[in-house]
């Protein structure tokens, strides 16, 4: 559809009018700093649509731009307080209006994507980056869940892992948003066999998500496991390097995602550092990443949900109103998928 006959009228008659949108003013504790206002309603520049948002998800890194920790985060947080007032990042929803530049998007399209600021009614979506057209048989609340967390997993098992056809691949970490993507893409990717770990209570789950092989750490540790992997997804960062390096095989490669929260300085990145660095010289790769929010990343995570070849898991689901409770649910680590907040 033609976007320029789309534009923007609507916008001007809108720019006065305001939207629900949670903030927080300085760092800290959920429930003490996050607030929901009433905004200004963004007005979407040329290359921009502004979409109504539906649903949100919540992903560890939005608790920590709350909470703005770890402190060495803060260079780009902001110093003293938040640099960004908005917060809340992957979104699901429909275009209201494009900008006069914009192609491939029109009002009405369904679409989902990551933008800063998503805890809340609208956002405004640069059309060239991180917003890709929604698969109609996908609902608003599994689309949201998919951009960070699915794209983190995509990035990690196909650009950093450069999984090989039929590899045996190990996902530890594999119940919360990352982990039940991560187990579903090994599969849908072509690794010959993958063993997912998690606790107890997620054990189902992660079977029905084509986990070959599920181990409940709560039972069983899995660096004693009479195997040897080609491929470690570690969400979990739960293991050290001495442990970890006796299920991996000779030219294994490790692809750290992410770690427990750790001191107040390094956070997780303390656990990365102390990898790295024991790591040295073992003859196996092992690389630590930030994903990188892309259209077409999302547009084969897409191609991928249609036909069900993957799927969201959900956990709780608030109301915007509910959103601390959200983010003290994130902050506690023990998410099956992932939250979803609704506007
Ligand atoms: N590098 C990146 O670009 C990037 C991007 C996204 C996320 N991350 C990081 O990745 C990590 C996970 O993110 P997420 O969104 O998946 O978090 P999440 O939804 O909170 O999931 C965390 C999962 O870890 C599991 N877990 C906790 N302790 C464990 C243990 N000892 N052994 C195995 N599993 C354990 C939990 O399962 P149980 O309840 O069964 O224990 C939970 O399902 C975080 O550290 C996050 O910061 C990094």
């Amino acid at each position: 559809m033609e976007a320029a006959a789309a534009t923007t009228p609507a916008s001007t008659e809108t720019r006065k009018l305001t939207m629900r949108a949670a903030v927080r003013e300085r760092f800290g504790n959920p429930r003490d700093v996050v607030r929901i206002r009433d905004l200004e309603k963004p007005v979407p520049g040329d290359d921009e649509l502004l979409v109504r948002v539906h649903a949100a998800s919540i992903n560890v890194a939005d608790w920590y731009a709350v909470v703005g920790r770890p402190w060495i985060g803060r260079v780009a947080m902001g110093v003293r307080g938040p640099k960004e007032l908005r917060i809340g990042t992957d979104y699901a929803g429909t275009v209201e209006a494009v900008g006069k530049a914009v192609t491939g998007f029109a009002p009405g399209d369904e679409v989902f994507g990551g933008r800063t600021g998503a805890y809340a009614e609208y956002v405004v979506a640069d059309a060239g980056r991180a917003v890709a057209h929604k698969p109609a048989n996908v609902s608003f609340d599994e689309a949201a869940a998919v951009p960070i967390a699915a794209i983190t997993a995509l990035q990690a098992i196909r650009d950093q892992g450069r999984m090989g056809p039929g590899q045996r691949v190990l996902v530890n970490g594999a119940s919360g948003g990352v982990g039940t993507y991560a187990v579903q893409l090994a599969k849908a990717l072509g690794a010959g066999h993958v063993t997912a770990v998690c606790s107890t209570r997620n054990v189902e789950t992660a079977r029905s998500l084509g986990a070959d092989r599920v181990v409940d750490y709560t039972q069983e540790d899995f660096t004693r496991l009479d195997d040897r992997f080609d491929l470690m997804v570690d969400v979990a960062g739960s293991r050290p390097w001495r442990h970890v390096k006796r299920v991996l095989a000779s030219r294994a490669t490790v692809v750290l995602v992410g770690a427990p929260k750790k001191g107040p300085l390094l956070g997780p990145l303390e656990h990365v550092i102390g990898m790295r660095l024991a790591s040295i010289g073992s003859g196996r790769r092992l690389v630590f990443f930030v994903a990188r929010l892309n259209k077409e990343d999302l547009e084969t995570l897409g191609d991928l949900l249609e036909p069900g070849r993957i799927r969201s898991v959900l956990d709780e689901r608030y109301e915007l109103d509910r959103l601390v409770d959200a983010l003290d649910q994130m902050g506690d680590g023990h998410c099956r998928g992932k939250i979803v907040v609704t506007m």
